[in-house]
């Protein structure tokens, strides 16, 4: 009897990959998702690709009643939570609004977990916790500095998680570092579809080549990097949605988080600059990239990728996609949506 996973946030760009990926390594899949950034078209979608068909259960993840329903009607094994705001600028503008919802949802869901008995989370945090590092690559023992509210909201939920789990008998937390995911399913009808202009680098490359945009702005060639660009671990959301697979797998098998809330990175390993990327963008479609150079944007820094040794020791995974197939596969999406969902 295949497991069943709860995905909070599944209806999202990394969530229906994340459901996508569940389905295909043989967990049937519940979607909790209040579609305030998604929509019910991207899981139909899902479910078009062949491994399944995912439920779509529309609510709010902070309301306990919806959870009880959701988890007395399914056998739930494992969740998943992703569901949570995720715009660094936005959480500058309205910190409020993200401390309550991605701690709000957070604790919603292990609340419900702990009163229904089950014990296994993978928590969608981010490697903006860390901030700006001492050095790079970075480890998940690196000092947590989070610079805005959102990052602060995710190593609020990593510290919540963790003493919850450390209060409830048997129950074990991964929580995932995301670097930066980009790219999208192979077959180009996923993706993400970004709500008015993306602040992201690699969907503004990708509105711009479909002429949505005049040129691509670098923000800063006078960093300390190698040519003087940004430099950043972009991992293909394909890996990312594996590495979800992998730590819930982890879990399965009785992998010990030690009673707290286990961090592990997911990302490459490898640093790619704003110039690489433009190029390689460029080589994957044929087209050139129309780009200026524009002042540094408030908050970034220059370089920042992990070491995702702990990945490949607890649970095998590495990162296997390389820069080329992440614009490949993130131009397959834009180039067939240009309008994302519609
Ligand atoms: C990447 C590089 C920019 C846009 C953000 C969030 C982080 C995470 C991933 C959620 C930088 C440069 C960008 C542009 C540019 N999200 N750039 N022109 O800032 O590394 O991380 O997304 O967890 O929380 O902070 O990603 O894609 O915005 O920038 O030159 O139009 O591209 O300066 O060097 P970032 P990004």
């Amino acid at each position: 009897m295949p497991e069943t996973i709860l995905a909070t946030g599944g209806a999202g760009y990394i969530g229906t990959h994340v459901a996508a990926a569940l389905m295909a390594a043989g967990y049937r899949v519940v979607i909790l998702d209040d579609l305030s950034n998604a929509v019910p078209e991207a899981v139909r979608r899902v479910n078009a690709l062949g491994h399944g068909a995912a439920e779509l259960v529309e609510g709010d993840a902070r309301d306990a009643a919806l959870l009880d329903r959701v988890f007395a009607r399914h056998a739930v094994a494992g969740v998943i939570h992703l569901a949570g705001l995720k715009a660094v600028g936005e959480s500058v503008a309205d910190p409020a609004r993200y401390y309550a919802v991605n701690t709000g949802t957070a604790l919603a869901v292990a609340a419900a977990m702990v009163r229904h008995g089950v014990r296994r989370l993978v928590f969608s945090s981010s490697a903006t916790v860390y901030g700006e590092p001492d050095a790079v690559p970075i480890p998940e023992t690196a000092a947590l500095r989070p610079m805005n509210p959102y990052g602060r909201s995710k190593m609020m939920v990593e510290l919540m998680l963790g003493d919850i789990a450390a209060a409830t008998p048997g129950m074990q937390v991964v929580s995932l570092r995301y670097f930066n995911p980009v790219g999208a399913h192979p077959g180009g009808t996923i993706g993400e579809d970004p709500r008015g202009t993306p602040n992201n680098l690699f969907p503004f490359i990708a509105q711009t080549l479909a002429g949505r945009h005049p040129a691509v702005r670098i923000f800063g060639d006078d960093w300390e990097t190698p040519d003087g660009t940004g430099v950043r671990d972009y991992i293909h959301v394909q890996d990312l949605a594996r590495g979800h697979v992998a730590a819930m797998d982890w879990l399965r098998a009785g992998g010990d988080t030690g009673g707290g809330s286990l961090p592990v990175n997911l990302g490459t390993g490898r640093g790619t600059s704003v110039r690489e990327a433009v190029t390689a963008f460029a080589a994957a479609t044929g087209r050139a990239v129309p780009h200026e150079i524009a002042p540094r944007r408030p908050g970034d820094i220059a370089s920042f990728y992990a070491d995702p040794a702990r990945a490949a020791r607890l649970f095998g995974w590495r990162a296997r996609h390389d820069l080329a197939a992440m614009c490949r596969d993130h131009w397959a999406w834009q180039s067939a949506n240009p309008q994302g969902y519609g």
